[in-house]
């Protein structure tokens, strides 16, 4: 999820290495490393915490050769430590291997491999690819990084080091990115742009299932059948800031467009292989443990507490176990009623937030048990909580948290099905129905994305205006609350979200001709009573646009504008509909010249309380 970098040349490569790892640093990473060739020898110098720690550590003997790989990790499978960061080696030292993303099938890999004896030095996923790599290797190196590649499941970026080959890099891709810089004489590899421009901005982009030979003076493309591809050189004409970026104008739209992926790993490794049921392999709850429980306490802050407020519902509706929610803020002093009866979950993107941090503490101390929902591995809040479960949205650089929100509903979705498989509370066909859905989930992420340009008219439109109101019921009325947050921090306009059928009971007074309304109406349980709240806004001239789902035929005739988001289970909606909302906030953002990854007043991580 981090940063790869690879050299092979006339130079020196750890400079290089070191010079562009440092250009990845804006992503955020826990701890880094490089290898090289010196002679015969293959070097290794990693650590965990910056790169400054890694250049202290080498300061005096940096390694030597004209070939070499690096790493800045960002945790998803074992803490931040000094042997968990990349590159990695296999036990005779012949080759080494840095990875971003997540190797799904690591746990079968790593017993077969034990059982032949390979020993572990690591606790990542990634480890395992070394270890096959030497367990197939017979003296053709491509030979067996191919037939590694087809074992190994997930998504990956990954680059390859041989001593027995010190002429040559191989690098392979599947759903992380990785591209290809071309010198004279020289060849760079990296996760991202920003890491090469500086030298050069020649560049192969590889796409998914794509792996390149890179020589020194040559680059050979092939994809996983073996296939030569000619590969077309990509001019880099973006500035650094542009390419931190990914091309995208700011970090938000960037991180936006990454819910696919986001929403794909955080769920992938969850799924049985029969895909009938969910596995969490780091909770390893059963029925005596679910039964001693008699409440469960949902405590975050922000976005991650709306993500909570649907986490209430689906917890509910499939395990029928009472919910309590709670800003963190407040439930740090208002006496909460806990006990070892009940199950605190915590849910925070960054893993640091102090308010969510002294709640969980709080709760702990009244002897309850806990678990956390957090994107940072060895993060506060992951070493405090006793069980945690990590969403795998990647680095989230933005202060607006927005694939942090959706992987936080998918962990929800999951922990809720996992807790009704175990108690026994929905029917096996429901069960089965929900995985369906879930499954067909990221291609329905990515295929929201189809049908927003209104959105952008719309903002661009009423982006000027200085309120704004979002309506919903049941878990539209959730979303709605995220959709107000989004487009109030960063765009700074006013906005409100109303349970729509809270409406008359006092907001009705503000709605006026032409302020803008933003009206959820994706529930179908609700459906009605919903387009009878849109009647009451629109009867006194409110402009309303309207989310519902693509099967939709009744609401384009009440509102002003309809955005569609593809069909789904009325559970797994919210993390279609809020992609619009999302969306509608960036460009207003945008309209108003907002700073749009740093609004004002706010911090990423509010480690004060
Ligand atoms: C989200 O857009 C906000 N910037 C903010 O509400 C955030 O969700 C909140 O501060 C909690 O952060 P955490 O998830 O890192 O704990
Ligand atoms: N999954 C790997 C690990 O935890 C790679 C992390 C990354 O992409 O930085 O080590």
């Amino acid at each position: 999820m981090c940063g790869i970098v690879g050299y092979v040349g006339k130079e020196e490569a750890a400079p290089f290495l070191l010079d562009g790892l440092s250009k990845l640093e804006y992503r955020g990473y826990d701890s880094a490393g490089i290898a090289t060739i010196d002679g015969t020898k293959l070097v290794v110098e990693k650590c965990v915490g910056r790169l400054a720690a890694l250049k202290e550590k080498i300061d005096g003997h940096v390694p030597k050769g004209t070939i070499g790989i690096g790493h800045t990790r960002w945790a998803t499978h074992g803490r931040p430590a000094d042997n968990n960061a990349h590159p990695h080696t296999d036990g005779a030292g012949r080759f080494a291997v840095v990875h971003n993303g997540i190797i799904e099938n690591y746990l079968p890999l790593k017993e077969g491999l034990l059982k032949k004896g390979h020993e572990f030095k690591s606790e990542t996923d990634s480890e395992v690819v070394v270890h096959l790599l030497a367990d197939v290797y017979d003296g053709d190196f491509e030979a067996a990084v191919h037939r590694v590649l087809t074992m190994i499941e997930g998504s990956y970026s990954l680059v390859f080091l041989s001593k027995d080959h010190p002429d040559r890099l191989i690098c392979a891709k599947k759903d992380n990115p990785l591209v290809i810089g071309l010198g004279n004489g020289e060849n760079f590899i990296a996760s991202d742009i920003p890491a090469i421009i500086s030298r050069t901005r020649r560049t192969y982009i590889l796409n998914d299932g794509e792996i390149a030979v890179v020589h020194r003076d040559g680059v050979d493309v092939c994809n996983f059948a073996g296939e030569r591809i000619d590969k077309k050189v990509f001019e880099v004409n973006w500035n650094a800031e542009a390419a931190e970026k990914g091309g995208y104008e700011h970090f938000m739209l960037k991180e936006i467009h990454e819910q696919p992926k986001a929403v794909r790993d955080t769920m992938s490794q969850r799924i049985a292989k029969d895909g009938k049921s969910v596995v969490f392999n780091e909770l390893k709850w059963d029925k005596d443990f679910l039964d001693s429980i008699d409440k469960i306490s949902i405590v975050a802050c922000g976005t991650a507490y709306h993500a909570g407020l649907v986490g209430k519902t689906y917890i509910e509706k499939l395990v029928r176990i009472p919910v309590e929610i709670d800003v963190a803020s407040e439930f740090r002093y208002k006496d909460p009623i806990i006990d070892d009866k009940t199950l605190t979950v915590v849910v925070s993107q960054s893993g640091e937030t102090s308010d969510t941090l002294a709640a969980l503490k709080e709760a702990k101390r009244r002897g309850a048990k806990t678990v956390a929902i957090t994107n940072v591995v060895g993060s506060s809040i992951a070493r405090e909580a006793d069980r945690v479960i990590y969403t795998w949205a990647g680095p989230e650089i933005a202060v607006a948290s927005t694939k942090a929100y959706t992987t936080q509903l998918v962990a929800f979705f999951m922990l809720a099905l996992y807790m009704a498989e175990i108690e026994g509370t929905q029917p096996s066909e429901r069960i089965a129905e929900l995985i369906a859905a879930l499954q067909k989930l990221p291609d329905d992420v990515s295929r929201t994305f189809e049908d927003m340009e209104p959105i952008k008219t719309f903002a661009t439109k009423y982006g000027f205006n200085e309120d704004a109101f979002f309506i919903g019921r049941s878990l539209d009325y959730n979303v709605a609350m995220e959709g107000s947050l989004k487009l109030k921090e960063i765009s700074y306009i006013h906005a409100e979200a109303y349970a729509a059928g809270e409406l008359k009971h006092g907001t009705l007074a503000l709605i006026v001709k032409g302020v803008p309304v933003i009206a959820l109406a994706t529930q179908k349980s609700v459906y009605e009573k919903t387009l009878g709240n849109i009647k009451e806004v629109k009867a006194r001239d409110a402009v309303v646009i309207g989310i519902a789902a693509a099967d939709d035929t009744e609401l384009a005739k009440y509102v002003d504008h309809v955005i569609k988001v593809p069909a789904t289970d009325e559970l797994l909606i919210p993390i279609l509909a809020v992609i619009p909302l999302q969306l509608l906030a960036y460009y207003a953002a945008v309209t108003r010249g907002c700073d749009v990854d740093k609004p004002r007043n706010l911090a990423k991580s509010v480690t004060v309380e």
